[in-house]
């Protein structure tokens, strides 16, 4: 078994932003309260047409380019949401199909915000665990979101804090040493009522009444939720590092769930981190839930923030409830140059090739379908 390597990293977010005096005007709110609560300036809402999806994909070719991997070598596609497209099938099924995907394993994986971290330590076991015989086992690990259309815009307590966008990552095991190092990760289900959306699934199914008393919409009790963040952060973080043989003093930069910055400073306190070495870009995207930690590593990796042989933390809490970190060593040399004419072309071909393959299946199945006699 060889370690799993982050070899390449993309973000989307939607050009569409919602500011804090945008949704003064919706509810009773005000500039001034939203930042000081939370450090959240404005944040994305996907526009009609873009769904998780669809944000999922942009992200991830934008990975596969950074790395220089096409679809084909892809084994496995991971997509963290608490937003899927549909019940069924899974979203990582459709992004599977539109990235032309062939040899892909596809599922989602549901851990609320912690969802990324969740994802990133099941595809770094996998990756290891299948990497032989002269194969480089291969892994997009994806992490989207569009809240926007899951809360409730007369609800202030939660619409001002979330956001959309999707980021993800490719991992992929080379034989050397470093990369994803170690992860830990927990769930605590009896505080499952802290953050969830009531209704809508099989345990109460959309009808009339559940559209008319809004239980298709997040509800949470955000003071307590809080609570449990400022204890989950820094604890995962610590076992995280512990578990690599590391401390604090090792860590280069926590890349944290961007959910409060109240949360980020407290978490920052505890592990006595300064703020320099805590990553933040929450004022821009609010939160974005399980794609909050991959957009803001992309961010920190195109800031220069992020140098080889860094120790990087990412850690995350969110609903379930759960929690958990990742450590890892960053050791693939950093973009010196932005993606050439060319690389950007190969790409395009590779996407419009992608879009030829899944009619042509599509056709080659109706065809099938038509010539099968009952
Ligand atoms: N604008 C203005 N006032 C608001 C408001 C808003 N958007 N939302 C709530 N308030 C009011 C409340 O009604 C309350 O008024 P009251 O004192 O008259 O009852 C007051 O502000 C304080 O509310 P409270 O809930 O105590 O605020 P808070 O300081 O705990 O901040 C959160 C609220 C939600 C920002 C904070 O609890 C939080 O960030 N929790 C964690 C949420 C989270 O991270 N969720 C995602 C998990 S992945």
């Amino acid at each position: 078994m060889s370690p799993a390597h982050v070899v390449g990293w993309g973000k989307y977010v939607p050009e569409r932003v919602l500011s804090n005096d945008d949704l003064s005007e919706m509810v009773d709110t005000s500039d001034e309260w939203i930042r000081t609560r939370t450090g959240i300036a404005e944040r994305r809402v996907a526009e009609d047409g873009e769904s998780t999806a669809s944000m999922a994909t942009r992200a991830a070719w934008r990975a596969l380019r950074a790395a220089g991997v096409t679809p084909a070598q892809v084994d496995l596609i991971i997509v963290a949401t608490a937003t899927p497209d549909h019940a069924i099938p899974a979203t990582a099924c459709i992004v599977q199909d539109a990235l032309g995907a062939s040899n892909a394993a596809a599922f989602d994986l549901s851990a609320g915000c912690t969802g990324f971290v969740y994802a990133l330590g099941v595809a770094a076991d996998m990756v290891a665990a299948r990497d032989g015989a002269g194969k480089k086992a291969t892994a997009v690990v994806i992490g989207a979101e569009t809240l926007s259309r899951f809360v409730d815009w007369t609800d202030r307590s939660t619409c001002v804090l979330f956001g959309d966008g999707a980021g993800a990552v490719v991992l992929q095991a080379n034989g050397s040493p470093g990369g994803v190092l170690s992860t830990f990760l927990g769930a605590d289900g009896s505080g499952g009522d802290l953050l969830y959306v009531p209704a809508g699934g099989s345990e109460e199914p959309a009808s009339h009444r559940t559209v008319s008393q809004r239980l298709h919409y997040v509800r949470m009790r955000g003071r307590e939720v809080f609570r449990f963040a400022v204890r989950a952060m820094p604890d995962a973080a610590q076992q995280v590092l512990e578990q690599a043989g590391l401390t604090p003093d090792d860590v280069d930069l926590l890349v944290p769930h961007q959910a409060n910055q109240r949360i980020l400073e407290a978490a920052g306190r505890a592990l006595n981190l300064p703020p320099e070495k805590m990553y933040s870009n929450l004022e821009r995207y609010g939160n974005t839930s399980a794609a909050s930690i991959p957009i803001a590593l992309c961010e920190a990796v195109e800031e220069g923030r992020i140098s080889r042989d860094d120790v990087v933390v990412c850690v995350g809490f969110g609903a379930g409830l759960t929690w958990g970190a990742t450590a890892l060593r960053w050791s693939v040399p950093l973009p010196t140059a932005p993606p050439t004419a060319w690389g950007k072309a190969r790409y395009r071909v590779w996407r419009g090739y992608a879009s030829v393959r899944s009619l042509i299946r599509r056709l080659v199945r109706w065809l099938l379908s038509r010539s099968v006699k009952e």
